[in-house]
């Protein structure tokens, strides 16, 4: 019985108990007033059939009848309403319970599980406990009541049969556990390849340009079919194995009832059962099976909320990082010693660096591509965990600080920063709620963005999602406007003027440059010029610091560096002589 019922589902919601029980007392309700009728219908046709009926006796059964049906309507409603009831208790709880999750774990719960996954379950997988609450268990618990009523009703009829009816009941749920752990093995690969698919479809779609522009939709249309092909084979073996199990509990069902009919004319005939209790029986029979037949019915819906509550509680139960209660100190000076990190475990990416960011400090992380800079971006911000060695903010262990606080004091801004769907004044508010028209137009004009939203719809100039309508260049300075409102003591800048003309460029790194001058700023560039006013600069290669300093001192130094810097200015120089030409 434990597999046929999440204690730790019920457990989880636990409103629905109530919901539960009065549904199961309306359906024992309805039960009783059907024995009722059956039994006035049964007494009226021996009477009819004896010759020896009373007056008026018709009448008191349509009477009986006709209440019965009213009581029986009335039972309907109410029972459906409580499953609505517990579904809906179900629904908002659980999601409210996934969603709390994800706040806990945080802005770094990719590293456990993957975005659609989590929309999946929160999703449908709820959905899929629709049934379980709201018809599965009260089903449960009224498909074993159902025969018992009946048994002792019956048993005052005729012993034998309410007995043998009675044990051919069971049959039915002993077909269901048979069945069981082969669905369950199904069902976690149904909802495996389920997930998988949704996987593909929603990166194919979101790649579609790319796909076109490389041709490859052939590929990827070829890929896609043939997952689909997977998932319809699975469907289908779900599918026969519901309609398999449904026709051997039919068989079950309408042959213990014909049992029943075999049975009560045997007992008339040999004596030992009057007419209306041999009409009562076989009118009855049916009913000791159908409660059972129908949980078995739902029983396949309720298995897929199984599988999906399986699914919730694996997100449920993943490791929260601990909720650390200490605040990013005044002095929010940052020290990393000895860092290393992996994401995964057979390469360190970051091989054991040793930095400081003191408070007010403008410090540059420069380095080839992949050499490691986003990384250590990311674990400042507390997006990767999972390192090894030292960060101290203030004297204060990263880990220790409350993610809300490492929020209010550090802001991040890439070339990816994400604008929501809006218009532009919601998405510089949400980083400054109280910020007046004349601050936002402040920051605009800082990120040189105001001329071209003047001429649009200004602050109500709306934005697709992912900011679709702007130029990656206009999303960039937006997101730079944004970071500026939130006016945090960190600022960490990664690549985040890699769309711009170098112009406006440069217009933008004097604000960084200005910003760096009341607080700390790490800027992550490739164009050295940009980082040749910092007061000390890393140079990293390939998860090692290679070299660091000041402009001037990296220069004198002749090293990696040095030969870079020469590089990019022969370049440029090459550029401006070009454009003298
Ligand atoms: N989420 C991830 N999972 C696994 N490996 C990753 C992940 N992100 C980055 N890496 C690896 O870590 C290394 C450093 O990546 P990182 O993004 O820090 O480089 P970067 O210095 O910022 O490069 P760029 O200048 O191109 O932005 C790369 O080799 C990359 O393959
Ligand atoms: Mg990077």
């Amino acid at each position: 019985m434990n597999m046929m019922i999440n204690k730790r589902l019920i457990a989880a919601v636990k409103e629905s108990k109530k919901y539960i029980a009065g549904n199961v007392i309306c359906q024992w309700v309805s039960l009783a007033a059907n024995i009722a009728m059956m039994a006035a219908i049964a007494r009226m046709l021996q009477s009819l059939f004896v010759g020896d009926s009373e007056e008026g006796q018709i009448a008191v059964t349509a009477v009986i009848a006709a209440a019965a049906v009213v009581i029986r309507y009335i039972c309907a409603v109410m029972s459906s309403r409580m499953g609505y009831l517990s579904a809906k208790a179900v629904k908002k709880t659980l999601r409210e319970m996934i969603f709390r999750k994800l706040l806990r774990l945080g802005t770094s719960y990719k590293e456990q599980v993957n975005t659609s996954e989590v929309v999946q379950v929160a999703v449908e997988g709820v959905d899929q406990l629709e049934t379980y609450f709201g018809a599965y268990l009260p089903q449960f618990f009224y498909a074993m009541l159902a025969p018992l009523t009946l048994f002792c009703v019956l048993s005052l009829v005729n012993f034998p049969s309410a007995i043998v009816l009675l044990i051919c009941v069971p049959l039915i749920p002993v077909t269901i556990i048979g069945v069981q752990r082969w669905a369950k093995k199904l069902l976690a690969k149904y909802w495996w390849q389920y997930t998988a698919l949704g996987d593909t479809f929603l990166e194919n779609l979101q790649g579609l340009t790319t796909t076109k522009i490389y041709q490859a939709d052939a590929f990827k249309h070829r890929q896609m079919n043939e997952q689909s092909e997977h998932f319809r084979r699975i469907t289908m073996k779900v599918l026969t194995m519901q309609l398999n199990s449904i026709t051997i509990m039919d068989l079950i069902a309408y042959g213990g009832a014909a049992l029943g009919v075999i049975l009560a004319t045997t007992q008339f005939q040999a004596g030992r059962v009057d007419l209306a209790g041999c009409i009562l029986i076989i009118l009855l029979a049916a009913d000791f099976f159908l409660p059972m037949r129908m949980l078995g019915s739902f029983f396949h819906i309720a298995m897929n909320g199984m599988a999906a509550s399986d699914k919730i509680f694996r997100l449920l139960d993943l490791t929260e990082p601990v909720q650390k209660n200490e605040a990013v100190p005044e002095d929010c000076s940052i020290e990393c010693k000895g860092l290393r990190f992996a994401y995964d475990a057979d390469r360190e990416i970051l091989h054991g660096l040793d930095m400081s960011f003191p408070k007010g400090s403008f410090t540059a992380l420069v380095g080839e591509s992949g050499c490691g800079k986003s990384t250590i971006a990311a674990l400042l911000m507390g997006r990767n965990k999972g390192y090894t060695g030292s960060i101290t903010v203030g004297g204060i262990s990263l880990c220790e600080l409350s993610e809300a606080s490492l929020m209010e004091n550090f802001t991040y801004i890439s070339h990816q920063s994400y604008l929501f769907k809006g218009t532009v004044r919601e998405n510089l508010l949400m980083a400054c709620p109280n910020a007046g028209e004349d601050t936002l137009w402040q920051v605009l004009e800082q990120v040189k963005l105001a001329d071209f939203l003047r001429a649009e719809k200004g602050l109500d100039t709306v934005l697709n999602e992912k900011a679709g309508n702007l130029s990656g260049g206009q999303c960039q300075r937006l997101a730079l406007a944004r970071a500026l409102l939130h006016d945090s003591p960190v600022y960490i800048f990664d690549e985040a003027t890699s769309n711009i003309d170098v112009e406006s460029e440069n217009d933008i790194m004097a604000q960084i440059h200005a910003l760096a001058k009341t607080r700390t700023v790490i800027l992550i560039s490739h164009r050295l010029v940009n980082v040749a006013g910092a007061d000390k600069i890393y140079v990293l290669d390939q998860g090692c610091i290679a070299e660091s300093g000041s402009h001037r001192e990296l220069l004198a130094a002749r090293g990696a560096y040095a030969r870079l810097w020469n590089a990019q200015q022969e370049l440029e120089n090459y550029t401006k002589g070009g454009d003298v030409n």
